[in-house]
């Protein structure tokens, strides 16, 4: 069934009906067949929808789109741009902001940019958030819990990823890091205090190959590669704008390391002598922990005899009961008041 918010486009579809449309960050690949109109291209910061689509020139799996000709549209019609694009509200009004700028520079003048988002999701906020694009927005719709509203873009406008990046200096313990974050990241700008408990707990040494399992902006593995230059790191996550920010937190620190996108453990087919993770609990903007109870069951199998697994948690989280389950060596290494960090050798 489609979500509530591709319901009430659904309910609009004859808008979407001609022309060249971009949707952003729909939750479901299903919209696409619900539309009249097959040529609608699809924007995924997510790979878990990006893996549901269809693998043609339609659909991109990116930080952000391109504003100059792509492949994808190099082997589609032409490099005109959109006639309009549709975003769905993200979990953050930042990264909201930074996708109303990505797309603002590849709709046309005259174009027009959605924002379908539930009433809870802060969507309430679209005068605000277009304002940089646009002064001529209508709410078009609100049905089923969501609202959808329309900016007109009547000038043309560009937009460069890098302008968006911020890089900060963290420390911990005597090892400083240069980080990179982009809007919608996990904890944009900081270092989470459950990532710090586990950085603060690494082991001295670390060797052989190293998992940093939801890297968001890469900062748990770019640490322990500076203390460890010798380990083989890789990280992963589902979100493109995570697999951005990794990769250029690697090389602002000079560390090298394979970057995944990948849902779960889903394209993790290494095994590995450590995985350590600050995991998921949210979906979209739902809160959901199903990520991390599928994680903790199969992460057996990306470790190697003898390998570890060290993932920190909010200390209600029934995290301890799962990981026992499948390996039983648990121990609680560290503390805070809100968060443990747990250690299972397999
Ligand atoms: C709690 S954050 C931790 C981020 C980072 N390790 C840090 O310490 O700042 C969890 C990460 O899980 C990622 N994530 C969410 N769902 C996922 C999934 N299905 N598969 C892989 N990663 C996922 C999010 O994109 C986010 O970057």
């Amino acid at each position: 069934m489609l979500s509530p918010t591709s319901q009430v486009l659904v309910r609009n579809k004859e808008i979407f009906e001609q022309g060249k449309w971009v949707f952003v960050n729909p939750p479901e690949a299903d919209i696409f067949a619900a539309l009249d109109n097959p040529d609608i291209l699809g924007f995924h910061q997510f790979y878990d929808v990006f893996q549901q689509c269809p693998k043609n020139n339609k659909h991109l799996f990116s930080a952000h789109y391109p504003v100059v000709a792509t492949a994808l549209n190099k082997q589609g019609s032409n490099n005109e741009p959109f006639d309009g694009a549709v975003i769905y509200m993200p979990k953050s009004k930042e990264q909201a902001a930074f996708l109303i700028a990505n797309m603002a520079a590849c709709v046309k003048a005259g174009g027009n940019i959605y924002l379908v988002g539930e009433n809870k999701s802060g969507i309430k906020s679209a005068d605000k958030l277009f304002a940089k694009v646009s002064q001529r927005i209508n709410k078009i719709d609100s049905a089923r819990h969501c609202s959808l509203y329309c900016a007109l873009i009547e000038d043309s406008h560009s937009f460069d990823v890098e302008n968006f990046v911020q890089y900060k200096e963290i420390q911990v313990n005597n090892t400083q890091c240069k980080i990179a974050f982009l809007p919608g990241i996990f904890n944009a700008g900081a270092l989470d205090p459950a990532s710090k408990l586990l950085i603060e707990n690494l082991p001295e040494k670390l060797s052989g190959k190293v998992l940093d399992f939801a890297c968001g902006s890469g900062v748990i593995g770019c640490f322990a590669a500076k203390n460890n230059p010798e380990i083989t790191l890789t990280l992963s996550d589902v979100s493109a704008l995570a697999i951005y920010c990794s990769q250029l937190s690697l090389e602002a620190n000079n560390l090298k390391g394979t970057v995944i996108a990948s849902n779960g453990l889903a394209e993790v087919s290494h095994k590995f002598d450590t995985v350590l993770t600050n995991p998921p609990f949210h979906t979209g903007i739902k809160t959901d922990y199903s990520v991390t109870d599928k994680f903790i069951k199969e992460v057996k199998f990306a470790l190697l005899p003898k390998g570890t697994l060290m993932l920190v948690a909010n200390r209600f989280l029934p995290y301890p009961d799962i990981i026992k389950d499948s390996l039983p060596t648990l121990s609680t290494v560290a503390q805070t008041s809100k968060f443990n960090l747990y250690r299972v050798q397999k």
